[in-house]
């Protein structure tokens, strides 16, 4: 049998052929495809404005710099995450504070936000939709609202996922109803693979403006922000409004963080197959929790009904009874599963943090966690071969 990773990319004929029309077009970069990719990625999510950039993390870093962090307020996100979420605020010279999850979900627990929140100086708030499954953002605006900080979600898990909220309404992940921003990653492993890329999404044109002009240095062409005088830079002496077509200025650092045409290409095919795979995801989903009902040692997320309807399921996690010796066992059957996440207090980087708060939810987690294979090309034979090797190393 073939080696089983917990994800993989899905690259059909399709997507070929599409990135082979942008190698034979006139744009590689910052071409149509980018732009397309924008308007059918917002119309998927349900996010009014979108800017693409080179991967997930820039998405983060440009989010926090549009958004913005006053000087000593800090910023609260989980320790089960990516080092990106919490990196982004540290790109800025901003503190990171991680708040304990839930363990029943292994999201960020939203009572812990509000009495860290309540405490004082806290700038924003960047809850993760971890493994796929949907922070209910109506309860983070509230929280975030009572104390004047923003909203970042970080929905890299979750596009297609969603919760239903207070007015029995589903709330796509990233699309800004209430959230500030929320970026995505088109990272390989991810549900929409473009090889790299992110996207940051909001309700707000003014914050996605900031975003579209610090992704290309900071640069911009509108002449009714100009700063110089016409006549200084080129524009007829009879006329300072008109700026020649070259001109251009730049009024604060930005960054080269583009996404490109080849990329985006890859992406607009790969949105195509977005639906089907997450119901393919969500079926690979109920047939493990089936599986694992009868095992005292594996347990998997504790969701309600609403809850399981809405995940994304990037990731299916388990909390496994001696997961070093599962892990080994599984690895030794070509199944490779991983883990999801080392919190990002044992990163030395972050060490300090780990004194700060209890965390103690997150920590008995990373001591069991395991993420299964979940993609949407897993055959059902693989799946079945997947949960015997599991279900098999229990006596
Ligand atoms: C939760 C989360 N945030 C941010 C990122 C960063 O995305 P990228 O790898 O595209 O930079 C990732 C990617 O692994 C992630 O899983």
């Amino acid at each position: 049998m073939r080696e089983i990773p917990y994800g993989r990319q899905h690259i059909t004929e399709d997507d070929i052929r599409a990135v082979a029309d942008v190698l034979r077009s006139d744009f590689l970069t910052q071409g149509p495809a980018v732009v397309e990719f924008e308007k059918k990625f917002g119309e998927y999510i349900g996010s009014p404005f979108n800017a693409a950039v080179s991967n997930g993390t820039a998405a983060l870093h440009l989010a926090v710099m549009a958004l913005g962090l006053p000087p000593n307020k800090r910023v609260l996100t989980t320790p089960i995450t990516f080092a990106a979420s919490a990196n982004c605020v540290s790109f800025v010279g901003g503190e990171i504070e991680l708040i304990d999850i839930d363990p029943r979900t292994f999201i960020i627990d939203l009572n812990r936000v509000e009495d860290r929140v309540r405490k004082g100086d806290i700038g924003g708030i960047i809850p993760v939709d971890f493994a796929g499954l949907a922070v209910n953002m109506e309860d983070v605006r509230e929280i975030a609202d009572r104390h004047g900080c923003w909203v970042l979600e970080d929905a890299c898990h979750a596009p297609g996922g969603f919760f239903i909220d207070s007015k029995e309404k589903q709330v796509n992940c990233g699309s800004g109803v209430y959230e500030d921003a929320a970026i995505f990653s088109f990272h390989p492993v991810k549900h929409i693979a473009a090889g790299e890329g992110g996207m940051v999404t909001s309700s707000n044109a003014e914050l996605l403006g900031k975003v579209e002009k610090l992704r290309t240095h900071g640069i911009h062409k509108n002449a009714d922000q100009f700063m110089n005088e016409g006549t200084m830079v080129g524009a007829s002496p009879s006329n300072s409004d008109e700026y020649p077509a070259w001109y251009y200025e730049m009024d604060e650092l930005g960054y080269n963080y583009r996404m490109t045409d080849i990329q985006s290409a890859l992406a607009l095919s790969q949105l195509q197959k977005a639906e089907s795979g997450i119901t393919r995801r969500r079926a690979l989903a109920d047939r493990y929790i089936q599986a694992f009902s009868d095992n005292p040692n594996v347990k998997v997320q504790s969701l309600n009904e609403r809850e399981r309807k809405g995940h994304a399921y990037h990731l299916f996690v388990i909390r496994a009874q001696n997961r070093l010796g599962l892990y080994t066992h599984l690895r030794s059957k070509g199944i490779f599963a991983q883990v999801h996440y080392i919190p990002l207090h044992y990163l030395p980087y972050y060490k300090h943090l780990g004194s700060k708060t209890d965390l103690s939810n997150a920590e008995v987690y990373y001591d069991h966690c395991l993420s299964l294979p979940m993609f949407p090309s897993l055959s059902d034979e693989e799946q079945e071969y997947v949960i015997e090797s599991v279900n098999f190393f229990y006596p």
